[in-house]
C-alpha cells in the first residue's frame, strides 16, 4: 500500500513545523473536568491530562483542543471565566499547564485552547468593579449596561430571552440592567470598549508565549453588537435578517475588525498561531468571513453534526463545504460530537424527529432515556460508519473525548446531580448537556472507572465499564482500535485537499483522494457489491464481496 499511496507525512516522523499543520489535522477535544482526575477530588485536572498523553499519542491525534480550564464558579461548565490568564486551582496551576504542554509537544501533539471573549463571569475583577461603580462609569462601559424601563428602572430594558432560557437582562439594583446572552453569571463584554479589546490581545499573547498553538473562539459571531436607543422586542429581534451582517446581536460585519487585530497577534509567532471560530451563522456562506486568512483562519462547519445518517444529506454537505473552503482559502472542519450536543452514537440510534442535535430527541432525554427505545447497536454501527467516512475527507477532523470508545449519551442523570444551567433555566423543557459530559471510563471496574479515586462529579452509569479503554484496548474489533487504525492510516495517507466522486448507488457514497485512497459508505439497509481494491479498514464486519448495510470501508484502488 505504501508505494501507491504516496504520503505527505510518515506516521513515525515528528510533526512538521509547518504553518499549515492545522489544515488536515485530527483534533481531539478534551473537556478537562471530565477527562482524568489525578488528585482524587472527583474533578478532572491538568495533571490528569498529562498522565494520559501516552493514550493520546497512541490514539494518533495531531492536536488537543482544551475546553476552558480557567478559574470559574462553573455556572456554565467553565465558559464563565473569572480570570483569563490563570488556571482553576481545582484543575492545577500554571506550572501544571506548562508541564502538560511540554508533554503534549514532546509527543508531537499540538494544543489549542478555548477562549471565551463574548462574556466573562460575574466574578471577573472587571465585573465586580462595574457593580461597585456608578452608572456611566468607565468600569461599567466594559460591559453592556442599560437603564431599566419604568419610573425607577424596575423593568428590563427589553424582553429578550437568553440562550439558556429566561430573561437576558439582569438588574443590578440601581435602575440599571446588564445584558447576558447566556447565563446571568456570564455578563456580555462591550467590544466597543478599547480596554476590552486590548486585554484580549494580552490574553492571546499570554498563552501564545506559553506555547499554545492556537485558539478555539467561543461564540465568535456574537462579540460585535449594536444596541440602538430604542431596543427592539424579542419578537422583532427574532424576525431580523441574520444573513446581511446587520443583525443587532449576531454575526455583524464589524466583528471581523476585531479578528483582524487578533490575526496581527497570531502572525507575531512562528509558526503563526491558528484559530477556529465557533460561529453558528446562516447562510453557511457567511462562515468564509471567519475562516479568511486575514481573520481567524478557520470556522467550524456543524453541518454533518446537524444531519441525519443519510447518504444524500452527507453528500450535499460534503460538496458544499469543500466548495466553501476552496473559496475562502481555508480548509473545512468536520465534527459529529462535542460538549454541547447529544453524542452521535446515541443520535443515530434514536428515530430522527427534527430536534436539533443539542436536544436530539428531546422526549428521550426528558424521559431519562426510556422513550422512545434507543437502538444502541444501530447507533454505534452508524456512528462508526459515519466517522470512518468523515476521517477520509479533506479538511480537519474534530473528535470529542469518549467518542473513540463509542460512548453514548447518559440520559439517566438525577436532577440533583445536574450542572448545566439550561436544566435549571428551562425546567421540564431541556435537560441540558450534562449527558455528554460524564467523565470517561478508563477501566472496566473500580473507582469511577479509572477516572480518579473519588466519585466522578457527574455520575457514571454501569454500562460505562464495558466501553472503557481497558475493555477495548486489546480487542481488535473495538471502536477504540477502529479509531487508532483509522488515525494512523489517515496520518500516512493524507494528501491534497481534493476528492473525486465515483458512481454509486443512491444509498452509497464513494469517493477517491488524489493518491488512490478511497472511502465507500453504505448508508442503506441492504448489502451492496464491494468495489475492487484492497480493503485497508472497515467500520464493521465485511465479507469478501459485499459491503454490508451501514458500513464504511477504506480501500486502495485496484490497479
Ligand atoms: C459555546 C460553548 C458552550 C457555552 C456557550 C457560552 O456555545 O460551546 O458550551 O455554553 O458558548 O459560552
Amino acid at each position: 500500500m505504501t508505494e501507491l499511496l504516496t504520503s505527505t507525512a510518515d506516521a513515525a516522523a515528528p510533526p512538521r513545523i509547518d504553518a499549515d499543520w492545522w489544515r488536515q489535522a485530527t483534533v481531539y477535544q478534551i473537556y478537562p473536568r471530565s477527562f482524568a482526575d489525578a488528585n482524587g477530588d472527583g474533578i478532572g485536572d491538568l495533571p490528569g491530562i498529562t498522565s494520559r498523553v501516552d493514550y493520546l499519542a497512541r490514539l494518533g491525534v495531531d492536536a488537543v483542543w482544551l475546553s476552558p480550564f480557567y478559574p470559574s464558579a462553573l455556572a456554565d461548565g467553565g465558559y464563565d471565566v473569572d480570570d483569563y490568564r490563570n488556571v482553576d486551582p481545582r484543575l492545577g496551576t500554571l506550572a501544571d499547564f506548562d508541564a502538560m504542554i511540554a508533554a503534549l509537544h514532546a509527543a508531537g501533539i499540538r494544543l489549542i485552547v478555548d477562549i471565551v471573549p463574548n462574556h466573562s463571569s460575574d466574578r471577573h475583577e472587571w465585573f465586580r468593579q462595574a457593580l461597585a461603580s456608578p452608572k456611566g462609569s468607565p468600569e461599567r462601559d466594559r460591559y453592556v449596561f442599560r437603564d431599566g424601563l419604568g419610573a425607577n428602572g424596575e423593568l428590563p430594558p427589553a424582553d429578550w430571552t437568553s440562550m439558556f432560557g429566561g430573561p437576558a437582562w439582569e438588574p443590578v439594583g440601581d435602575g440599571q440592567w446588564y445584558l447576558h446572552l447566556f447565563a446571568p453569571e456570564q455578563p456580555d463584554f462591550n467590544w466597543r470598549n478599547k480596554e476590552v479589546r486590548e486585554d484580549f490581545l494580552t490574553t492571546l499573547r499570554f498563552w501564545s508565549d506559553r506555547g499554545v498553538d492556537g485558539f478555539r473562539v467561543d461564540v465568535a459571531h456574537a462579540l460585535a453588537k449594536h444596541l440602538p436607543e430604542d431596543l427592539p422586542s424579542e419578537a422583532e429581534l427574532q424576525a431580523m435578517d441574520r444573513a446581511t451582517g446587520t443583525h443587532l446581536l449576531w454575526d455583524r460585519d464589524e466583528v471581523h475588525d476585531i479578528y483582524a487585530d487578533w490575526r496581527a497577534v497570531f502572525d507575531e509567532y512562528d509558526p503563526p498561531r491558528i484559530a477556529v471560530a465557533e460561529a453558528w451563522v446562516n447562510p453557511p456562506s457567511r462562515r468564509a468571513r471567519y475562516a479568511s486568512a486575514s481573520g481567524l483562519g478557520q470556522a467550524f462547519n456543524f453541518d454533518l453534526l446537524e444531519a441525519d445518517f443519510d447518504a444524500a444529506a452527507f453528500r450535499g454537505i460534503i460538496v458544499d463545504n469543500l466548495d466553501q473552503a476552496a473559496a475562502s482559502g481555508s480548509s473545512t472542519t468536520w465534527v459529529f460530537s462535542n460538549h454541547d450536543v447529544v453524542r452521535h452514537a446515541t443520535r443515530y440510534g434514536l428515530p430522527p424527529n427534527g430536534d436539533r442535535p443539542r436536544v436530539h430527541n428531546r422526549a428521550w432525554l426528558l424521559s431519562g432515556g426510556a422513550e422512545p427505545a434507543l437502538d444502541a447497536a444501530a447507533g454505534l454501527r452508524r456512528a462508526r460508519a459515519a466517522t470512518l467516512l468523515m476521517l477520509a475527507l479533506p479538511g480537519s477532523a474534530y473528535l470529542y473525548q469518549g467518542e473513540e470508545l463509542g460512548l453514548g449519551e447518559v440520559a439517566a442523570i438525577p436532577a440533583e446531580s445536574r450542572q448545566d444551567p439550561t436544566f435549571f433555566r428551562s425546567p421540564g423543557v431541556d435537560v441540558g448537556r450534562d449527558g455528554c459530559r460524564v467523565p470517561i471510563p478508563w477501566t472496566a471496574a473500580g473507582d469511577s472507572f479509572g477516572f480518579g479515586t473519588a466519585d466522578a462529579h457527574l455520575p457514571q452509569p454501569e454500562w460505562f465499564g464495558a466501553l472503557s479503554v481497558e475493555a477495548q484496548s486489546e480487542d481488535p474489533s473495538s471502536t477504540l482500535n477502529l479509531y487508532r487504525e483509522a488515525l494512523a492510516l489517515r496520518h500516512r495517507l493524507q494528501t491534497d485537499e481534493s476528492l473525486t466522486w465515483a458512481d454509486s448507488a443512491e444509498e452509497v457514497l464513494h469517493f477517491r483522494r488524489a493518491n488512490g485512497w478511497e472511502a465507500v459508505a453504505n448508508f442503506g439497509t441492504t448489502a451492496v457489491p464491494l468495489p475492487a481494491g484492497e480493503v485497508l479498514l472497515a467500520s464493521g464486519p465485511i465479507d469478501a464481496a459485499a459491503l454490508p448495510p451501514e458500513t464504511t470501508v477504506w480501500i486502495k484502488a485496484g490497479s
